[in-house]
């Protein structure tokens, strides 16, 4: 069995990687109306795996005989101004997510709990390879500014990133 207390942290995370999700939704839907097809896909792709990262929580807290609570969500923002703006937003967003990981983990070693020390190792990886993919987009958009020629290739490039592909060219 699971702590009440990590279960109620492991719950409040289920809530951020569904919120998560809906707030790379809606950036995949500003992206499309911009026309942004490439980056709406990149941001269709990653509500996705949003959504994966919650029910791998779900399944584990069941699976430990604990109770999870399927809450309700934060509306996301529906104009996110730029790209540059949004990526930024991601950026900051996965720095978020990192930040509740971790914090989650130092609550598995307060109550020796290895078994969810252990299964959290996984969202600690993640975490590495997301950062690192958030980070890599920020510094290309930042760096072709304002450039239409630039930001054409981008959106077209995007799509075919993955967190393996950022992973081998950043050393993460
Ligand atoms: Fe599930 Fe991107 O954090």
């Amino acid at each position: 069995m699971i702590s009440e207390n990590l279960e109620k942290a492991l719950n409040a995370q289920i809530r951020i990687e569904a919120e998560s999700s809906q707030v790379y939704l809606s950036m995949a839907c500003w992206a499309e109306s911009k026309g942004l097809e490439g980056v709406a896909g990149f941001m269709y792709d990653h509500s996705d795996e949003e959504r994966v990262h919650m029910l791998k929580l779900v399944k584990y807290v069941n699976e430990r005989g604990g109770t999870v609570k399927i809450s309700d969500l934060k509306a996301p923002d529906t104009d996110f101004g730029s790209l540059q703006k949004m990526l930024q937003q991601l950026y900051e967003h996965e720095l978020f997510v990192s930040k509740s990981i971790n914090d989650l983990v130092r609550i598995t070693l307060e109550e020796n709990d290895y078994a969810t020390h252990n299964f959290l190792q996984w969202y600690v990886a993640e975490q590495l390879e997301e950062e690192a993919l958030a980070r890599s987009v920020l510094d290309k958009i930042n760096m072709i500014g304002d450039d239409k020629g630039g930001l054409y290739l981008f959106d077209r490039d995007i799509q075919q990133l993955t967190g393996e592909s950022i992973a081998s060219n950043t050393g993460a």
